[in-house]
């Protein structure tokens, strides 16, 4: 990337979660199972959905990508953090930060949008039935999941564009696991306050559109539910309580780490370990275990292994 002959930084420590040595290992374990849980439930997730035809709709397609997004989501910062808590030093290089800040940026505003794409799915689903599969047509599909992609990699490049041109000649400590924006920002030395503001005007637009966009799905979904028949309604319910608990979820941490950060530091680190670690491996579990097909996918999966 082009603005390293401007810094004199070359690589950055990352302090980690926690000192105590013994403390390390038993996160070490912990973290390591969750990863091996988290990509392969998303891959059978994905392969399930792509094989099977009965599978081939716009919500299933939407949810294949969501875990695609997922796995990669906890691969940026997991297998590091995970290496790193048997290292004594936990350094990375002026590239490596770089990526993490890019591929951060870029998987978490993709989510965003993926999640109201997900939602407008719901809507146009239960709000107008009849004209479900030409308005969710495969192409439309396909065209609001290449919104999406576009979308987060604009983001993310704006920001990155601004932070590798950043000098960053003394501290180099970045007090989480892994390269952080705000975190590697704080590390420039230069009056920060305009470049902190727009990173996070650059961050709350993307996330507060998303966040009314979504409002505005979900109580359209709501509202029709609510005056629809019984059964159908429960049905729906059970369905969008699933997206919503997923929203709050991801969207909690994400408004508390970029938008109005609180600066507090256990509190920001909590946080961006439930973000990288616990939304990807909740999402497969709350979307599959709440869905039927999904469910019986999944046991004949199981069968498969034993028989
Ligand atoms: C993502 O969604 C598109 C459009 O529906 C679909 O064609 C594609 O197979 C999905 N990708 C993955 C990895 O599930």
């Amino acid at each position: 990337m082009g603005g390293e002959n401007q810094s004199a930084v070359s690589e950055f420590v990352l302090l980690g979660l926690c000192h105590s040595w013994n403390v390390q290992i038993l996160l070490f374990v912990i973290f390591l199972v969750l990863y091996l849980i988290i990509v392969p439930g998303n891959i059978v997730i994905v392969t399930s959905i792509i094989t099977d035809p009965h599978l081939h709709s716009p919500m299933y397609f939407l949810l294949a990508n969501l875990s695609f997004v997922d796995m990669w989501l906890s691969s940026i910062t997991t297998p590091k953090m995970i290496i790193d808590f048997l290292r004594e030093d936990k350094t990375i290089s002026f590239g490596g930060c770089m990526s993490q800040v890019f591929l951060a940026q870029l998987i978490a505003a993709l989510e965003m949008v993926l999640l109201v794409v997900m939602a407008y799915d719901r809507y146009v689903a239960i709000c107008k039935p009849l004209h479900y599969f030409t308005i969710m047509s495969l192409q439309k599909c396909i065209g609001l999941v290449v919104t999406a992609w576009t979308i987060g990699f604009v983001h993310a490049l704006s920001q990155v564009v601004v932070i590798v041109h950043l000098p960053f000649c003394g501290p180099r400590e970045v007090d989480s696991f892994f390269c952080d924006r705000p975190l590697v920002v704080k590390l420039a030395c230069m009056d920060r306050h305009n470049i902190e503001i727009f990173m996070n005007i650059n961050c709350g637009f993307v996330a507060i559109t998303s966040f009314v966009m979504l409002l505005i799905s979900y109580t359209h979904i709501l509202i029709t539910v609510s005056k629809s028949s019984k059964t159908g309604a429960s049905k729906a319910l059970s369905t969008c309580s699933a997206h919503i608990t997923v929203v709050v979820l991801f969207f909690g941490p994400c408004i508390f780490l970029y938008v109005w950060p609180l600066s507090i530091t256990w509190m920001d680190k909590f946080l961006a370990v439930f973000y990288s670690v616990f939304t990807p491996l909740l999402n497969p579990v709350i979307y599959t275990l709440r869905n039927k097909e999904m469910k019986n996918r999944f046991k004949s999966y199981c069968y498969g292994f034993q028989g």
